[in-house]
């Protein structure tokens, strides 16, 4: 048995299995002063104040003046690309808008000619350092979504990309199929065309080589209408995979309806959203997941997380990390940006990327939460005053390790 002594505050205990948390509860985040915590076959197996601490164990690592939490699990990112996209985001300072540079085949289409031409092994090697960047920012279970492919053979290489990182890494993966990210040039005309590939050639090969968890649509303004969007996340249920859908990040077209209609496990982005589209999440089980980053990044409204909360919803929040909209991975900023854009509370943003986060993942039973018999995934802070401190220190870095089933990340 390994022992985690004089923990500071051990903080994001949940009691018992959790779907997610939502209105109020989200600000609730438990934690128990000078605590201990147990951990035997990669699982927390005890925790509690130090007063009750083992007194023998197989191994002992003292948290003297750290904070002790569960791994973030980011539900939304893009980690499997090619090329950066630094040329684009000059341009948008210099007053282009991100529609404009997509308009003109840059944006995801330039993102996709770079991944056509670049190798398996290249493409596993880059996303294995963003990967190993984003577990040192205390990431413990991450989405990841193809997308960037956008022809049979560079799609299944993303998500055969995704797949290797899974064998290889500790970290928790879930693997999103998107091939509806965007229309490729050679499609323009031929919407439908393009959409038939997705559906009666990509997804069959994703199924049978059981390459991905879910399925994605980007369903907004200039991208895929809400008809598209439906009749690819109905192909996609036939061979059992879920939805987890892109909407209204540039405007209100109806793709949280169609995402719920089709029992979405969540509809991200939701920069603009309405009252109607509130009521309608308030009536599902699809949590709504906000990106502050990319509003952050792209210059964009933040979502309305505190009316969302405050009718009640359960809000997640991702990062969204890839090359065009969110060049970021990293978790405590994000945590910065929640508190002060979204205004959020500290605990109602922890909440948002641990136990919510899990959700939007199925791992709701397994992660997200300091509780007996999840995986033991856990972040070590430095020596701080208090959880207040993380999102306030923004770009400091205040994890000192991380743990991952059990075992100190990288050893
Ligand atoms: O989530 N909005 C759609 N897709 C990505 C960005 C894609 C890109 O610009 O490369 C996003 O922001
Ligand atoms: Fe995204």
């Amino acid at each position: 048995m390994l022992l985690i002594k004089d923990i500071k505050k051990l903080a994001g205990i949940i009691l018992k299995p959790h779907s997610f948390k939502k209105g109020e509860a989200l600000d609730v985040l438990d934690s128990i002063d000078h605590a201990y915590l147990t951990v035997e076959d990669g699982k927390i197996s005890g925790y509690g104040p130090m007063s009750e601490c083992p007194t023998q164990a197989d191994e002992v690592i003292s948290a003297k003046g750290q904070m002790v939490l569960p791994s973030w699990c980011d539900s939304h990112t893009h980690i499997v690309y090619a090329a950066s996209r630094e040329a684009e985001f000059v341009a948008r300072v210099k007053g282009k808008s991100y529609e404009e540079i997509a308009n003109e085949g840059g944006g995801i289409l330039n993102s996709a000619r770079r991944l056509q031409a670049t190798s398996f092994d290249d493409l596993y090697l880059d996303a294995s350092k963003r990967l190993e960047e984003v577990i040192s920012y205390g990431t413990g279970a991450i989405e990841i979504k193809s997308g960037y492919g956008l022809t049979v053979d560079s799609e299944i290489k993303m998500l055969r990309v995704i797949q290797k990182l899974k064998e290889n890494y500790p970290i928790t993966i879930k693997s999103t199929f998107l091939g509806a990210h965007a229309i490729p040039q050679e499609y323009k005309e031929n919407r439908q065309g393009y959409i038939d590939l997705i559906i009666n050639e990509m997804l069959p090969i994703v199924a049978k080589e059981n390459l991905a968890d879910y399925c994605d649509v980007f369903c907004d303004k200039g991208f895929y209408t809400v008809e598209e969007t439906d009749q690819i996340l109905k192909a996609a249920a036939k061979y059992g995979l879920k939805a987890k859908i892109h909407a209204n990040e540039l405007g209100i077209t109806g793709g949280v309806q169609i995402g719920i209609a089709n029992n979405a496990l969540s509809v991200d982005h939701l920069e603009c959203i309405d009252t109607e589209e509130i009521e309608a999440l308030l009536n599902s089980n699809t949590t709504p997941t906000l990106l502050p980053s990319t509003s952050f990044f792209l210059n964009i409204p933040y979502g309305p997380a505190r009316r969302m909360i405050d009718a009640g919803l359960g809000i997640t929040i991702a990062t969204d990390y890839n090359p065009g909209s969110t060049p970021s991975g990293n978790v405590p900023f994000l945590l910065s940006l929640a508190c002060l854009k979204l205004k959020m509370t500290p605990q109602e943003a922890i909440n948002a990327i641990t136990i919510n986060g899990a959700y939007a993942m199925e791992l709701e039973n397994t992660h997200g939460s300091i509780t007996v018999g999840k995986e033991a995934n856990i972040i070590f802070t430095d020596p701080i005053s208090s959880i207040d401190f993380i999102p306030y220190a923004f770009g400091s870095n205040v994890i000192d390790k991380v743990m991952l089933k059990g075992k100190i990340y990288p050893s």
